[in-house]
């Protein structure tokens, strides 16, 4: 797949993509899977949510907002990668409602329904800061009034700060929008396209946040 951002850290090459689950197990120490859950916990999911999911890769993170979902809650995945589409059917086959759709975030799109929530997790940072803003309007325009937009990614932090067992990774494993991005406002940069209510949840000590912003109307 052609890279759009050749910057990007978030358009995967194939090995990445095919293998991505298990490298971040990997990365992480094994600490990922507990992480996600946690982070998922805290969306507050309620049985009937319609969620749309945006780059939602293998479906790993989709099957775990499923165990809250009941009959009538859905998830529509939308992700660029084949690699990433092939997983997720995988993986989600025994979630009916669980729906995958070939679709770029990054450019202004309309779907044909709104959202109880929309999902982002570790995309948003990886692309400059006029595409943050294409997707930010995105999850704006695909929400329904009172709906939430859950942002799962790197929280504000000062990258020279940190010990260099985790600086160094961080630093060679990260492209140089993520740089950009942690040391952004991310309440500012929302609150501008008309999101308000935030509440924040911080993960791997405060690196990574879940940021719960909701459309007021
Ligand atoms: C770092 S991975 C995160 C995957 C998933 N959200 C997770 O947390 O496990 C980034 C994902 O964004 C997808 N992606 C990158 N650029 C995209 C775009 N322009 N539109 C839709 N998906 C995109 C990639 O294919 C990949 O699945």
């Amino acid at each position: 797949m052609e890279k759009l951002y050749p910057e990007s850290g978030v358009e995967l090459n194939p090995f990445v993509s095919k293998n991505y689950d298990k490298l971040m197990n990997i990365l992480s120490f094994g600490k990922y899977k507990g992480f996600i859950h946690r982070a998922i916990r805290d969306m507050k999911i309620g049985a009937d949510d319609a969620i749309l999911d945006l780059g939602c890769g293998t479906g790993r993170n989709a099957c775990l907002m499923m165990r809250y979902l009941g009959n009538q809650g859905s998830i529509t995945g939308l992700d660029i990668s084949g690699f990433m589409e092939e997983q997720f059917k995988k993986n989600c086959s025994k979630y009916p409602q669980a729906e995958f759709i070939n679709h770029r975030i990054d450019l202004p799109f309309q779907l044909e329904k709104t959202y109880d929530k929309v999902f982002i997790s570790f995309v948003l940072h990886g692309f400059p800061q006029n595409i943050r803003d294409n997707i930010i309007q995105n999850a704006y325009h695909h929400l329904k009034p009172g709906g939430t937009f859950n942002i799962l990614d790197f929280a504000e932090f000062d990258m020279h700060a940190m010990p260099f067992y985790y600086r160094i990774p961080f630093q060679k494993g990260e492209c140089p929008y993520a740089f950009d991005f942690i040391e952004r406002d991310l309440k500012k940069m929302l609150s501008e396209f008309g999101f308000s209510h935030f509440e924040e949840h911080l993960y791997f000590r405060n690196y990574a946040r879940l940021m719960v912003a909701e459309k007021i109307s």
